[in-house]
């Protein structure tokens, strides 16, 4: 068996392959080590065949919509996910073909309704639904106790004792574990009986995690979180540094179009002089009018630098192709002493 986990802080996602065939899976991947999966899918010479999320994470942004389609791999989901791009849904008891391994979907609801555990051979990959010395959470959106409670001493728990685990995270640096020590010493499995499994659960007042709502947003929607946004927005557009516009405007020739986007308060507080004003807000409905020639350089500004990103690339997707933006924003500009003007343009 080809057998790789990747680490990432609290998140462990697993390549998994037949060594005769060399076809393999990727469990719950996150978009941080998207170029490491690429990379031992190139270096072990692998065929993937599936692209597996266990759940919708709350916790961190899958990498699955990308590498499956990179991978040209179906992205595998449990029937319930309400990800539009899980293109091969599964249910309990489906066996997924990966060379002379067999993969088996158990439905494990609780963390989330749509909770798979796949086992396979001598191990099971728990997603969150069973950790190392612990238990996913059930108080987060689709979320339900009783249904772990059911999961685990149901399903999960009936698996040989020898059974190897591998959850989706562990904090404290293991690798896995086994289901025995699991029964023996997990301490929310000391709690046999199911109400008060479900009480214990419903006491935990965990705090939510980082990026709740971006992550399931994203997971749930396969759309874009705001750091690929600005990712894909900087890699369209070039910038000028502050200097080079600095002797621009100490020549007083300033060679293009300066366009400030920012609130009408912020720019007549300060701007760079000679520079116009076009809030964002209103940039798509006023560029014709405003920006007549679509074949002047306009130099876009905000405050700190992102949203003038976003504007150059959207000028460039309308045709301005020589939107470019300044590198650091006005706060950068004022911070290192350089000339402003105040009032109207
Ligand atoms: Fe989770």
């Amino acid at each position: 068996m080809i057998f790789e986990q990747i680490v990432d802080g609290g998140c462990q996602s697993y390549i998994l392959g037949c060594q005769g065939t060399r076809s393999a899976v990727i469990i719950d991947p996150s978009q941080h080590h998207l170029d490491h999966y690429l990379g031992v899918v190139a270096r072990e010479g692998l065929r993937i065949r599936y692209v597996i999320d266990t759940h919708t994470h709350a916790d961190h942004f899958s990498a699955s919509r990308e590498l499956g389609k990179a991978l040209h791999a179906p992205v595998v989901m449990h029937r319930l996910s309400p990800a539009p791009h899980a293109d091969f849904r599964v249910v309990d008891g489906d066996i997924l073909r990966v060379g002379e391994l067999r993969l088996r979907a158990l439905h494990t609801p609780g963390h989330t309704r749509d909770s798979l555990c796949f086992a396979t051979e001598d191990r099971v990959f728990t997603g969150d639904t069973l950790l190392i010395g612990g238990t996913g959470r059930t108080d987060l959106p689709t979320g339900d106790p009783e249904a772990l409670y059911d999961s685990l001493f149901g399903t999960l728990l009936k698996l040989p004792p020898e059974t190897l685990v591998y959850p989706a995270h562990d904090y404290k640096g293991r690798s896995h574990s086994t289901i025995a020590t699991e029964i023996e010493s997990n301490p929310r499995l000391q709690m046999r009986e199911r109400a008060d499994f479900v009480d214990m659960m419903q006491h935990l007042n965990l705090a939510a995690p980082t990026h709740l709502t971006e992550a399931l947003r994203t997971n749930m929607s396969g759309g874009k979180t705001v750091e690929q946004l600005l990712a894909n927005a900087s890699a369209s557009i070039s910038f000028i540094a502050m200097e080079d516009l600095a002797a621009r405007v100490a020549s007083g020739d300033l060679g293009m179009i300066v366009l400030d986007v920012r609130e009408k308060d912020a720019f007549l507080a300060g701007h760079v002089p000679g520079a116009a004003h076009l809030p964002r807000g209103q940039l798509e409905l006023r560029v014709n009018k405003d920006l007549p020639d679509p074949t002047r350089r306009i130099l876009v500004i905000c405050e700190f630098g992102y949203i003038s990103t976003l504007a150059a690339a959207t000028l460039r997707e309308l045709g301005f192709t020589q939107a470019i933006a300044l590198d650091g924003g006005m706060k950068g500009w004022r911070e290192a002493g350089l000339p402003v003007a105040v009032g109207a343009a």
